[in-house]
């Protein structure tokens, strides 16, 4: 079998961690060919620790001209809107780890009929929670979905969320619930922080319905998430203590080996585990 051809976009936490992967050869019928990052820094950085040949891009076209088969963005909600179309257009796979970018229905609806259309295929990782298999398992019978979020501050602080309202994280001195709302605005105030609520939206009852609470913890050295989910089926609970990535307390060490183990499965895999 010829080795799939990975692009990448965004070279901070995930996606270094993940060319690293596969520029030592870890994912058997994956090769990467290019990386492309907007911060010119992050891009030559990553370009300096890697033994292959992947070209290094800071523009997205000659990117896209590179020969991927599919490419990993691993970068912003901004990088989806810009470039998702243009990725399937062209007609190469796509795997989303900012996923909060998806639970805009008229996005979703749109690069969902361009992978039709192009034969394409996205692909959303569970990223920093356990669970979405039983979730999907289930969708069709769920009458509710909550996430609860807690995090420390310093892993919350930049959020959307803090401009407009009157919280202040330097305050905060014990666990204190900050925000209770819909999975769909959840993203769009804590954009870096729950994609968790947009991949558990996507393998559930959508993002309107998806309930999100978050809670800032200045005791707390792990990123929680714990999903409750009920319906006809019975109840699915599950809770995990992620440790931060060191580069990013903003982003779980799981969500970084989600990411490696969904494109390991989608190049190497003969058998799929799990739902
Ligand atoms: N699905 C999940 O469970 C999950 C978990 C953690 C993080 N994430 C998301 O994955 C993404 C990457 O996370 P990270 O920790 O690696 O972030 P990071 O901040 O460490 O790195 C992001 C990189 O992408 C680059 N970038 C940002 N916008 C870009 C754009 N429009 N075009 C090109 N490059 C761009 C930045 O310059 C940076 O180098 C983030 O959106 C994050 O919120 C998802």
């Amino acid at each position: 079998m010829p080795k799939k051809k990975v692009g990448l976009v965004g070279c901070g936490t995930i996606g270094s961690q993940l060319a690293i992967t596969l520029d030592s050869d870890k994912i058997a019928n994956a090769s990467l060919v290019a990386i492309f990052d907007i911060a010119v820094s992050n891009l030559q950085n990553l370009k300096s620790k890697l033994h292959g040949s992947a070209g290094a891009y800071s523009d997205f076209d000659a990117f896209l001209a590179s020969g991927a088969d599919i490419v990993v963005e691993a970068a912003s909600q901004d990088a989806v809107r810009a470039f998702g179309r243009a990725i399937l257009e062209a007609g190469k796979d796509m795997m989303v780890m900012s996923v909060g970018a998806l639970a805009d229905k008229k996005l979703l609806t749109e690069l969902l009929q361009v992978a039709a259309k192009k034969s394409c295929r996205i692909y959303v990782p569970s990223g920093a929670i356990a669970g979405i298999d039983a979730i999907r398992s289930v969708r069709h019978l769920l009458d509710s979905v909550t996430l609860t979020t807690t995090k420390s501050p310093k892993a919350l602080a930049g959020a959307p969320f803090f401009e407009t309202s009157k919280i202040k994280l330097d305050s905060i001195t014990k666990s204190t619930a900050i925000y209770e709302g819909t999975a769909a605005e959840a993203v769009r105030k804590f954009p870096a922080n729950v994609n968790v609520a947009a991949v558990l939206s996507l393998a559930g009852i959508g993002a309107d319905k998806t309930r999100v609470k978050i809670v800032a913890d200045p005791q707390s050295t792990m990123n929680q998430h714990e999903i409750v989910a009920a319906g006809s089926f019975g109840e699915i609970i599950v809770r995990v203590n992620n440790v931060p990535s060191p580069g990013n307390p903003k982003t779980s060490f799981l969500a970084v080996l989600s990411a490696i183990e969904c494109l390991r499965s989608i190049c190497d895999d003969d058998m799929r585990i799990g739902s």
